[in-house]
């Protein structure tokens, strides 16, 4: 059965999507553990409320990015992951670690990539005054918020939208879209061509919400 590692940062909602619609379908995976930057985070609660082994490595403990990413990337390996799942972890990864779990890291960003890479999406979606936002999972290369995209959800933007609102409607999606990407992940569908990911047999890569 492979073996899922989540890495979060917060509040662990998408890690929620995932383990919840795993549940509800049966899928044969393994949740081998949860990791987090730091102890606070809300998402190694529900975590452990589900029997899924909780970890934080601290990442202040660390006086090198390359450190804290060595006892991740340790950590990891020692959990046996054959898919590595960044659902809100907020700290940006060496390349080092990127290239060792290469084709097995996938991350959720919530944004329509190759818009709005980076933070303050919302914000940034509304000042550019754009009518369609949404999120992207995408498999992850050196550059931040790049690398093959497997699924995007749209959303409207809609008149009195402010960040939180829109925020919160790109977050429904997410909840769809993670799941997704994870079960095509498990059942072998997804092929990376250049800098393209196709699934098999096809499905549509977009969701309109
Ligand atoms: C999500 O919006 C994700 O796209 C972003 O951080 C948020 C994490 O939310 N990178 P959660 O921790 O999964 O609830």
């Amino acid at each position: 059965m492979p073996s899922i590692v989540t890495l979060i940062s917060g509040r662990g909602s998408n890690f929620e999507a995932i383990v919840k619609t795993a549940q509800n379908e049966g899928w044969p995976v393994n949740f081998a553990g949860v990791i987090a930057n730091h102890s606070a985070a809300k998402g190694l609660d529900f975590a452990r409320s589900q029997g899924i082994p909780a970890f934080a490595i601290e990442h202040r403990e660390h006086a090198t990015r390359e450190s804290f990413d060595a006892a991740l990337m340790q950590k990891i390996d020692e959990l046996g992951a054959d898919l590595v799942v960044l659902a809100g972890f907020m700290r940006i990864l060496t390349p080092g670690f990127i290239r060792h779990f290469e084709g097995r890291l996938i991350n959720i960003h919530p944004a329509l990539l190759p818009a709005f890479p980076g933070l303050h999406t919302h914000e940034r979606a509304l000042e550019a005054g754009v009518v369609e936002h949404g999120a992207s999972v995408h498999f992850v290369t050196e550059g931040v918020d790049e690398g093959p995209i497997i699924c995007q959800a749209s959303v409207p933007v809609l008149p009195g939208d402010d960040a939180d609102s829109l925020a919160a409607r790109v977050l429904a999606a997410e909840h769809q879209i993670y799941p997704r990407a994870v079960k095509w992940f498990l059942d072998g569908r997804l092929r990376i061509v250049g800098n393209q990911v196709q699934v098999q047999p096809p499905e549509s890569q977009l969701i309109k919400l």
